[in-house]
């Protein structure tokens, strides 16, 4: 299958752009950390399948796939893309589960995530085309470890949503508490 043809018509470029290097980023960290660099690869081309089409048709998608969103996704928009992507996927053919798990918690994260779900989300704070101040202090994090980079970036992630006010999903919240343990216990 070739991936760029699948999302290019579904996405901006700018988007297009962020999905390829992703896709890079992760296929660098699944050698840098043994999983399989080819699901990587196309977990992280396909992570933004549905973040361009509008939030009518990311809920319309969930809905229909049966899940009746609760009160913390109805009002956290954000993350609607990402579950929407997961149930979309199969329609194209693509319908690895490592694959859709992946592409499903890319945004919340959760407690425990499986190698390729860390990898995807990671890939996506550290991949080339993102600019924030201490991006290069995190990507060389992910080379240490992935825990204590996932752990970094919820750590950021969360306080961020609370000095926004905005609410934060369970999962969010559990991957949070989660990595906060596994890190402390590392040390
Ligand atoms: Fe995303
Ligand atoms: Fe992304």
């Amino acid at each position: 299958m070739d991936y760029r043809e699948l999302i290019r018509p579904r996405m901006s470029e700018y988007r297009f752009v962020h999905s390829c290097a992703v896709a890079e980023r992760a296929k660098h960290l699944a050698l840098r950390w043994k999983a399989d660099p080819e699901k990587a690869f196309i977990a992280g081309m396909v992570h933004d399948i549905c973040k361009d089409i509008s939030k009518e048709e990311q809920l319309k998608c969930i809905t229909e796939n049966g899940i009746i969103p609760d009160d913390v996704l109805l009002s956290n928009p954000s993350l609607w893309h990402s579950l929407a992507g997961s149930l979309f996927l199969p329609s194209v053919g693509i319908d690895d589960l490592e694959i859709l798990s992946a592409v499903r918690y890319h945004t919340s994260a959760r407690a425990d995530m499986t190698l390729l779900e860390e990898i995807i989300y990671m890939a996506d704070l550290t991949s080339a085309d993102r600019v924030y101040k201490d991006v290069d202090y995190v990507r060389q994090l992910c080379e240490r470890s992935l825990h204590a980079a996932t752990f970094y970036a919820l750590r950021y992630i969360v306080g961020d949503l609370a000095h926004q006010n905005r609410p934060i999903s369970k999962d969010t919240w559990e991957a949070y508490n989660f990595y906060l343990q596994i890190t402390k216990d590392q040390k």
